[in-house]
């Protein structure tokens, strides 16, 4: 059994109870956009198109989203003004070709398992209507989905619009469904908004399948996070840790070992090797990867890295690649404390100790910067050692240039190197230089302020506010 599936996103509402200038279906979760998660999900079902609705912020919407990976087109259609699910997607509809099925999805629920959506297809099996629904301990607000003494799907019913009797029935309506197109077209023809909202609801289609005869099919499902829309910033929040969970379950599978998968956040793709230990309260953002044994300390905020096996990054490291990526090297120790900002390239067993920063520069395996130190736009070779206190002064106030330390090198405390510069291999600048040339190889280099001035000096008396 195989048809094609194309998918309608409803995402033109507006969501005022999100109380943000951002269109809904823009808030973030897991570092994506809400209607990004039902596009890719929409995508890892192999549909041949996504239509989305875009209404409220139509703009916004349409430049905040992307097209997803393989062959799944992505287009949008407006609605304006927005008369109800229904006439969202009677818009939709001229996009939509015969001989598909549409599955119904909303912008606002990203959490939907792609083989539940599989499951809904097939039972829809290319031609009946399946509807996705679940049992809620409080249904107040959902549509009902009303069956006859058989257990047959007869209708949904809208809370607004629904006797006492009605009321009582917990199975509500996701809001997800499959249907095929062209018996929906029909149907959506036939929409009216004589109801108690005044909308053209798409829920009606429901009573005009039975009406002709066809199966109404209803998936239900147990896991209310699967159809939880995001309507605040506390369902946003809550959706975000069920989110979560679910990374943190995922790689716990794969063998990595969370100290607690309660204090995880991935906002991007983590890839992890094997005997990778992660320690609480991290953060993980853009692509990151992990090499085999890698331990990654408490308090680390880290994007757009690879950090190669057996490297160990101490607490409260803040590593962000950005565009120009961070790589560390194989059995390097970065940390506690140290910032590894776009272009740090650091080869084997390279140290990098606490308050450190390295921007743009590449250290040569068991190079080593352990205290309170700047490398900005340095190549520095093996194994050389940088002082506590120095820093490559890169920039003259409009360009930056380059600082090279060769191998070997010993740079002593608190110099400046000021670029453009070279220190030639394995030599050793003294504590407290200046270095404004070229030094040669094994040289010693120190430059100095000379003066020292010792005079009788008393520090004044502190005076009262
Ligand atoms: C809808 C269903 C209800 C179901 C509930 C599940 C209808 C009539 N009712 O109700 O049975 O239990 O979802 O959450 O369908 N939208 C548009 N254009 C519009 C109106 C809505 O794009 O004109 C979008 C919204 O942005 C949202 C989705 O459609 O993404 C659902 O709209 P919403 O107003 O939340 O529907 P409910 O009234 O909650
Ligand atoms: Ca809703």
């Amino acid at each position: 059994m195989s048809f094609p599936v194309d998918v309608v996103v409803m995402a033109a509402g507006k969501g005022t109870r999100m109380k943000s200038q951002l269109p809904k279906v823009l808030h973030r979760l897991g570092g994506r956009a809400l209607a990004q998660h039902v596009i890719d999900t929409a995508a890892r079902l192999s549909a041949r198109s996504v239509v989305v609705i875009t209404g409220h912020g139509a703009g916004q919407v349409e430049a905040g989203l992307q097209a997803p990976a393989g062959g799944t087109a992505l287009r949008y259609v407006r609605q304006a003004p927005q008369l109800g699910t229904g006439h969202a997607v009677q818009q939709a509809a001229p996009v939509l070709p015969d001989d598909g099925v549409t599955l119904v999805l909303s912008g606002d629920v990203p959490l939907t398992r792609s083989e539940t959506l599989q499951a809904l297809l097939d039972l829809c099996a290319g031609e009946r209507m399946a509807l996705l629904t679940l049992d809620m301990p409080d249904p107040t607000g959902y549509g009902r989905i009303v069956r006859s003494a058989d257990g047959s799907v007869q209708a949904i019913v809208e809370h607004k619009d629904a006797s006492e009797a009605q009321r009582a029935i917990t199975e509500i309506y996701s809001g997800i469904m499959a249907v095929p197109t062209r018996l929906l077209k029909g149907w959506l023809a036939r929409l009216d908004n004589q109801n108690a909202q005044g909308e053209y609801y798409l829920t009606d289609v429901v009573k005009f399948a039975v009406g002709d005869g066809l199966g109404v099919q209803a998936h239900r499902i147990t896991d209310a996070v699967q159809v939880a829309g995001v309507n605040s910033p506390l369902q946003l929040a809550e959706l975000e840790r069920a989110h979560q969970g679910r990374v943190a379950e995922a790689l716990m599978e794969q063998g990595v070992r969370l100290a607690d998968p309660a204090r995880l956040d991935v906002r991007g793709a983590l890839v992890c090797g094997q005997d990778v230990e992660i320690d609480v309260n991290c953060v993980f953002d853009g692509q990151v990867s992990l090499g085999d044994g890698v331990r990654i300390g408490a308090n680390c905020v880290i994007a757009n890295a690879v950090i190669e096996a057996g490297a160990v990054i101490h607490p409260f490291t803040h590593i962000d690649g950005e565009k120009l990526g961070v790589r560390v090297g194989p059995g390097s120790l970065i940390g506690p404390f140290a910032r590894l900002r776009p272009g740090a390239q650091l080869g084997a067993e390279v140290h990098i100790g606490n308050f450190v920063e390295v921007k743009n520069s590449t250290l040569a395996a068991g190079a080593k910067a352990n205290h309170l130190a700047y490398l900005g736009d340095a190549t520095v070779g093996e194994r050389v050692n940088y002082g506590a206190g120095s820093i490559t002064a890169n920039y003259d106030g409009a360009n930056k240039h380059r600082t090279v330390i060769e191998a070997d090198v010993h740079v002593g405390s608190n110099c400046v190197l000021v670029a453009p510069v070279t220190i030639g291999a394995g030599g050793t600048v003294g504590g407290g230089s200046t270095i404004t040339k070229d030094t040669p190889p094994g040289g010693l280099a120190v430059a100095r302020g000379k003066q020292v001035t010792v005079s009788n000096w008393q520090r004044p008396a502190k005076t009262k506010s």
